[in-house]
């Protein structure tokens, strides 16, 4: 299986195909037209993924007689701007785009939440499809139609929800990938496994060899379970408050150690040290069992990933982010823990988070230091 139906239903949408498949960008041509017929197509991508991989795309869809118009900004999250979208939005006016064009969203995460925005935008909402090309975009940032851009005072604080017409992932593009950041994407996957299904994470310390050796067939493999994943939590929970508070967990503790770093540390490893601490606190609290913390760490360190908090970040200060975090409610923490490699832990009255009091987190951090 290469191809699965996402049932994200929403007024405009009753759903769409996810397709991961080694060699689909160098074919998109043939599937583009009739997954989001349009009169012309914006390609927006970043400076390094159009370097590696815009002229093959343009050509997939020249060879199929699309008009299409490349469009590129500089990579990284600070180009995940207002000033950006204003950027593209005006090139794409200057172009003379209207309401029957559509983007295709072609990168990592900045891409997809950029160019989903542009998307989401312009001329009130124009079609889009996602074509991701890091681990962490295939299988978390293009699933589940959230699109925006960072402000000043922090991350995706501007953006709405408008899902892609399709999504198509090739995991032939992880071959130009740094491996920083295929470590990071691996530390979602993980996560995915931890929260809703063993066996997966167990293919995944089964697999981990062939995953680090990038074969295709095993890529496949790794990304297509991994979406399901994510997309049965949007799907029970489109606009957030429930089961999607699921993919959070390693996140408190994550976002918080992110901070401490000064974002200098990769998302998803500090996600992996997250996941650990996470796994700690709730072994400590009684919620998750026994053995589960050290499951995941042994399988993030051998993926390369860290897992244990820098002795350098005081706690008082991951503390104080995990407060300020928009999680957090009236005094307590709210984590989402896992009850066993593949299972939420569901907290009052089938919530899925749980309230820990600063203290219980306070120990647990001082325990499991570097
Ligand atoms: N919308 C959502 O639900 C959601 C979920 C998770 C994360 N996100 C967002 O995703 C972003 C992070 O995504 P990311 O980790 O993909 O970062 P990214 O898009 O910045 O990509 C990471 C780096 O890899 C480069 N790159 C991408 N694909 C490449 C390839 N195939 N070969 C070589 N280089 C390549 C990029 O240019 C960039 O330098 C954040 O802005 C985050 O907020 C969104
Ligand atoms: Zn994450």
């Amino acid at each position: 299986v290469t191809r699965i139906r996402i049932d994200i239903s929403t007024p405009l949408n009753s759903g769409y195909d996810v397709t991961v498949e080694p060699g689909a960008l160098r074919t998109l041509g043939d599937s583009i037209h009739s997954l989001v017929p349009a009169h012309r197509y914006a390609l927006i991508t970043d400076s390094n993924v159009a370097q590696h991989w815009g002229g093959a795309v343009l050509s997939a869809l020249a060879a199929a007689g699309l008009t299409t118009e490349l469009i590129t900004f500089s990579a990284g999250e600070a180009q995940k701007s207002r000033e950006t979208w204003s950027a593209l939005t005006d090139r794409l006016l200057a172009l003379g785009f209207g309401r029957d064009s559509a983007v295709l969203a072609l990168g990592g995460g900045v891409v997809g939440d950029l160019a989903g925005f542009v998307a989401a935008t312009f001329m009130r909402g124009i079609p889009y499809v996602q074509l991701p090309t890091t681990l962490l975009a295939m299988i978390d940032a293009s699933i589940g139609g959230k699109t925006g851009v960072d402000a000043p005072t922090g991350k995706n604080l501007v953006g709405a929800f408008h899902q892609p017409r399709a999504v198509i992932a090739d995991p032939e593009t992880l071959s130009t990938l740094p491996e920083v950041e295929l470590r990071g994407g691996l530390a979602e996957a993980v996560k995915h496994g931890a929260i809703a299904d063993s066996g997966y994470l167990a293919w995944i310390e089964a697999a981990i060899v062939s995953i680090l050796s990038l074969d295709a067939a095993t890529l496949t493999g790794l990304i297509l379970p991994s979406i399901r994943i994510k997309a049965n939590f949007v799907a029970e929970d489109t606009n957030e408050g429930g089961a999607r508070a699921a993919l959070n967990f390693g996140h408190t503790i994550g976002h918080a150690v992110e901070r401490a770093s000064s974002y200098g540390l990769h998302h998803g490893h500090a996600v992996a040290i997250g996941m650990v601490a996470e796994a700690r606190l709730g072994e400590a609290l009684g919620i998750t069992s026994a053995g589960t913390a050290d499951r995941l760490a042994n399988l993030l360190r051998t993926l390369g990933l860290p897992t244990a908090i820098p002795a350098a970040y005081p706690i008082d200060q991951l503390i104080g982010f995990m407060a300020s975090d928009k999680k957090a409610r009236a005094g307590d923490t709210r984590f989402a823990l896992i009850a066993q490699p593949g299972e939420m832990a569901r907290g009052p009255a089938g919530s899925w988070t749980i309230p820990v009091p600063a203290e219980a987190v306070r120990s647990t951090l001082s325990r499991i230091r570097d």
